[in-house]
């Protein structure tokens, strides 16, 4: 059980490591070439072909980037192409949820006080509606209904915030914010892989055989290149939501969700009319603190079937220590009595008076004014017991 447990902290390491660094590379060299696409200026002098150029100082040196529309007089026999980020991002990003969510998912993706499903039957689920939802959206942009981009994007946001209703009436409040998170990478990586990717590998076949690419292929790569820039900052914000127990585990996480697919294209697009050098649109901005605002409120509500006045006399110091001994202290003790924990989890202890009053508002903001703790609810702790603890928060806990 020991050796089981450290090699998969280390392997969760490795992985997390590798993800972020992937996902950097690819998220960085494509926000580089929306900016440089957005940015070309046509000028007279260009070569027969080209579309504009962008000129860029990095690195002690300057840069003078053409782009050509159609066949280059001559094509290069090396070109080079940008997939593996992708590719690496998702292989690694889906490794890691197997080895967090699918081998530990009795804590982190299943919660007993929403649903109880079994490991297995919360796996399947995940995988299950990874898979449909991916080929729902596929279809969609293949049957042309993404032409329309106005109610594509709006149906799209739609899908995508009743998906999250869904699963945070199914996973834990944390596996649900996963879940749309890998949604929408695997959106995002398969239009690299299965679009993007090979449209512009027949195109340059086309282009060395002297034929006039079909447009249509390139229209859609730019297609599936617009919903992934829009969908990327969305998308970093659930992969980091976990460690955020009021965002998750609390009772409109779901309204959070869809405040945040909202505020990340509006974001985007700030961006976007900047490097097209129009008028910045400053209201985003103000869009934007609006929203965050908005989620701060909502994250304040606590868990989703809190009672509220349901206490009859002041809790004392040693109700809360009941509670959190015998909800908490097995895992987070000196020698952890729960099966798959070797050591107390992120080093906190709360075997102690001490250790409790240390802990008291990392204990609100996880088991009081969230449910984020204890993981998928495995010791059934009751929501009176969480208004109890908050209430003794709110008296003098802080
Ligand atoms: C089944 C074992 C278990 C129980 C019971 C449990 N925890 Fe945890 N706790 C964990 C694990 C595992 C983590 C690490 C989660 C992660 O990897 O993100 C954790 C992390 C935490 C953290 C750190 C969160 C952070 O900011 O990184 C706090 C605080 C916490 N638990 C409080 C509690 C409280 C309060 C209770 C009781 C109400 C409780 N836990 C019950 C397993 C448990």
């Amino acid at each position: 059980m020991m050796w089981e447990s450290i090699l998969t902290e280390w392997a969760s390491l490795i992985l997390r490591w590798l993800h972020v660094v992937a996902a950097v590379g690819w998220i960085g060299s494509s926000f580089y070439f929306i900016h440089l696409d957005l940015s070309l200026q046509p000028r007279r002098d260009l070569p027969e072909g080209v579309y504009g150029e962008a000129w860029q100082v990095h690195g002690g040196g300057f840069y003078r980037i053409m782009k050509y529309l159609v066949a280059p007089a001559s094509m290069p026999d090396e070109l080079t192409w940008f997939k593996w980020e992708a590719y690496t991002t998702w292989l690694s990003g889906f490794a890691l949820m197997v080895v967090v969510y699918y081998l530990d998912a009795e804590l982190f993706l299943v919660d007993k006080s929403i649903l109880n499903l079994t490991p297995l039957q919360a796996g399947m689920f995940s995988l299950g509606s990874l898979i449909i939802a991916w080929l729902l959206y596929e279809g969609a942009c293949r049957s042309g209904l993404a032409r329309h981009e106005l109610p594509f994007a709006i149906g799209g946001y739609v899908f995508l915030v009743g998906l999250t209703y869904a699963f945070t009436h199914v996973l834990s409040g944390r596996g649900a914010f996963n879940q749309i998170g890998a949604i929408i990478g695997t959106i995002m990586v398969a239009n690299v892989f299965a679009t993007i990717i090979p449209n512009q590998k027949k195109i340059v076949a086309a282009l060395l055989a002297g034929q006039k690419p079909d447009p249509e292929l390139g229209l859609a790569g730019k297609q599936r290149s617009v919903h992934n820039n829009y969908l990327t900052l969305p998308v970093i914000v659930l992969m980091i939501s976990n460690h955020y127990p009021l965002l998750f585990a609390t009772r409109y996480n779901w309204v959070i969700v869809a405040i945040v697919l909202a505020l990340g294209p509006i974001i985007r697009h700030f961006f976007n009319e900047r490097h097209k050098g129009h008028k910045s649109p400053w209201w985003v901005w103000g869009a934007a603190a609006a929203g965050m605002i908005a989620i701060m409120l909502l994250s304040a509500a606590g868990p989703r079937n809190a009672t509220t006045g349901a206490l009859s006399t002041a809790p004392t110091f040693a109700n809360v220590q009941d509670i959190v001994l015998s909800r908490c202290s097995m895992c987070h003790g000196a020698e952890p009595v729960w099966e798959s924990i070797v050591t107390a989890p992120k080093g906190i202890l709360l075997d102690t008076p001490e250790h409790i009053r240390r802990n008291a508002r990392l204990i609100g903001r996880n088991a009081a004014w969230s449910t984020a703790m204890p993981p998928g609810n495995v010791t059934e702790m009751t929501t009176q017991e969480r208004t109890l603890i908050a209430a003794w928060l709110a008296a003098d806990g802080l």
